[in-house]
């Protein structure tokens, strides 16, 4: 399988992507209740920077993602405080053995997964009723945030990817748009939407 974070997972954890994954995780938990026998997934974990910032809350979360060196650094990352709550899976969500989840999380990962559809469909599959999906994202960009490099989406425009949702059963429980990367010179627009099975 092709690493596509191979050169970048290394220097991963700079200031930047911890102030960022930092406003998201505290978006999310001020914006739903999190329960100490919760079992959460998070898709596109990469070093862990959101997840482990979570597993005290919660009883577990499965960490999937499909980069090797991205995992290997959230590897580094265990001990004996987090280790029995966390579980990493490598490779694709929908091949990931997990069900009965309380939510899942996606933070700047969607733009990377091809089938969006087939992504909520999963959720859906792995999620007990009543269960969240919290997606984070840049909205629509002109390509630039990836400097020309190809990537299966270029953002997202809200009211669609609210209508997947809904098209699939889900209830839209917020929707905001709560932070811009700046980079290239520019600032990206990122957005929260959480909703509910
Ligand atoms: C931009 S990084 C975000 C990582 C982390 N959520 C963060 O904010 O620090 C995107 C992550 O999604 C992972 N990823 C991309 N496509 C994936 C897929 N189809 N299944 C699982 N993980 C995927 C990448 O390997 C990478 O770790």
């Amino acid at each position: 399988m092709l690493d596509n974070f191979k050169d970048k997972a290394e220097f991963w954890d700079n200031p930047d992507k911890i102030k960022m994954t930092e406003k998201f995780s505290k978006q999310l938990t001020n914006s739903i209740f999190l329960y100490k026998k919760d079992n959460l997934a998070e898709v596109g974990a990469g070093t862990g920077l959101v997840g482990l910032s979570l597993v005290d809350m919660v009883n577990k979360v499965y960490m999937v993602d499909n980069s090797p060196s991205m995992l290997r650094v959230l590897k580094q990352k265990l001990d004996s405080t987090n280790k029995d709550k966390v579980e990493i899976f490598e490779g694709e969500f929908e091949n990931a053995e997990i069900n009965n989840l309380d939510g899942v999380i996606c933070f700047m990962s969607l733009h990377h997964i091809e089938d969006t559809n087939n992504f909520i469909r999963e959720v859906k599959n792995k999620t007990k009723k009543d269960g969240f999906l919290a997606i984070g994202d840049l909205i629509e960009e002109d390509g630039s945030f990836h400097s020309g490099k190809l990537v299966p989406h270029l953002g997202f425009n809200l009211e669609k990817i609210s209508n997947l949702l809904e098209d699939e059963g889900f209830i839209i429980l917020k929707e905001t748009v709560y932070d811009n990367i700046y980079k290239n010179e520019k600032n990206y627009p990122i957005f929260l939407i959480i909703a509910q099975r």
